[in-house]
């Protein structure tokens, strides 16, 4: 049986990696860390949670990372787990370099000398193009320069050439996926697509009256995050590893994304957004539009879901979510709990078996 190793199971591209692996016949090893509110909504939501095994880590912690390995004894490792939020990475520049950056390293090390075998993706993005397309319409693919603009993107680009490094020097069967912009309703809250369509639906069944915004601008390549993950798994067959663009071809300002998910909610976008200075970012990365040839012709990797689709699967989810809360349900996905030694695999004196 093959044997993955996720860090981050309980984020969004995690939890459906996991869900999608599952289906594969993996056994599938995740990363948590532990929280003063525990985290396993996405994995309780994609009904998995029973089914992963889950290892304590902090990326802040080499000999975390390293035991990982050893109890999960991987074939495959996607290193997903990371500060991931772009805002908070100029509110706490340093941390980020460690979680975003620096871990990259402990952890290709701990492939190095623990299991040089294993296939090791990392999780690269298209932040790193910062400003890079200046205005011109091209598409950015795997040759275009990198320009980061924000202490996550530079945190990323040092995790991007490590692995590079890792795969030259070693050996390693180690590759970066440069992923733009994928949204679901298990996204984050605080991404603007999420924020978005959670808004519009609490305006919509009256327990909100304006949406905060900050650059309504800036334009993004916004694809749906399970087919992301398969794009993540494709990587790993391959017969050699090798960096790819993972987009949809397409790019839409927050401003349209606005109209579509109010239009979807049957309200009216300008009646309720307001501008919010304290949301705009020390520097932005004005639009992003990606060129995912290389990935189909090589890997038959291709985007499915539509923008406009998108953005109404992702309203409708929040519309049913908060109509539910009104009739005072509660949501199984919703009632934190640590799952008190079920599935969590804890270290022991020694070697780990
Ligand atoms: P996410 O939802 O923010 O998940 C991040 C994961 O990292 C969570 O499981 C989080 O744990 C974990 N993590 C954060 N800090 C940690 C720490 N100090 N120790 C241990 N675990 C820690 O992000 P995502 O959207 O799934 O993205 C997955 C990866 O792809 C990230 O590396 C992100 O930068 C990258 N990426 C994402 C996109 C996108 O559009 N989604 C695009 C390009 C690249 P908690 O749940 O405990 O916070
Ligand atoms: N979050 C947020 N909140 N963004 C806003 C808001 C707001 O209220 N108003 C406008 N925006 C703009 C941001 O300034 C940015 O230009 C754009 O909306 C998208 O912001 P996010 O959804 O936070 O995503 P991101 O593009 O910065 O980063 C995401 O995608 C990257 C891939 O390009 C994250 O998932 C990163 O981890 C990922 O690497």
């Amino acid at each position: 049986m093959n044997r993955a190793l996720i860090t981050g199971i309980t984020g969004q591209d995690g939890a459906y990696l996991a869900h999608y692996l599952l289906k594969k016949g993996y056994e599938v090893y995740g990363t948590y860390r532990r929280l003063s509110t525990p985290n396993f909504w996405r994995l309780n939501y994609l009904e998995i949670f029973p089914k992963v095994k889950l290892i304590p880590v902090d990326l802040t912690d080499p000999s975390s990372l390293g035991e990982a390995i050893t109890i999960s004894r991987p074939h495959e490792i996607y290193h997903l787990a990371a500060q991931s939020f772009v805002e908070a990475s100029f509110q706490t520049p340093v941390s980020t370099a460690h979680m975003t950056g620096v871990s990259v390293v402990t952890l290709l090390e701990a492939v190095r000398t623990l299991s040089p075998e294993s296939r090791f993706y990392f999780a690269g993005t298209s932040e790193l193009y910062g400003d890079s397309l200046g205005g011109s319409p091209a598409k950015l693919n795997e040759d275009s320069p990198f320009k980061p603009v924000s202490p996550y993107a530079a945190a990323k680009l040092f995790g991007l050439w490590s692995t590079e490094i890792y795969n030259r020097a070693y050996d390693l069967f180690a590759c970066t996926g440069i992923l733009f912009n994928h949204e679901s309703p298990i996204r984050g809250l605080e991404f603007v697509t999420r924020k978005i369509a959670n808004e519009v639906a609490k305006i919509s069944v009256g327990l909100s009256d304006q949406i905060r915004l900050g650059n309504v601008e800036a334009k993004r390549d916004w694809g749906y995050a399970p087919e992301y993950v398969d794009a993540m798994w494709r990587m790993l067959q391959a017969d050699t590893p090798r960096m790819y663009v993972v987009a949809t071809g397409e790019t839409h300002s927050v401003r349209e994304f606005l109209d579509v998910a109010c239009a979807e909610a049957g309200i009216r976008a300008d009646k309720y957004l307001k501008n919010d200075k304290s949301l705009h970012r020390p520097l932005d990365v004005p639009a992003l539009v990606g060129d995912h040839s290389r990935i189909t012709r090589e890997l038959h990797w291709k985007p499915k879901t539509r923008f406009d689709q998108l953005v109404k699967n992702m309203v409708r989810e929040e519309l049913s979510r908060w109509q539910r809360y009104l009739k005072g349900e509660v949501f199984p996905w919703d009632v934190p709990s640590y799952p008190d030694g079920h599935g969590i695999i804890r270290r022991v004196r020694g070697r780990a078996q």
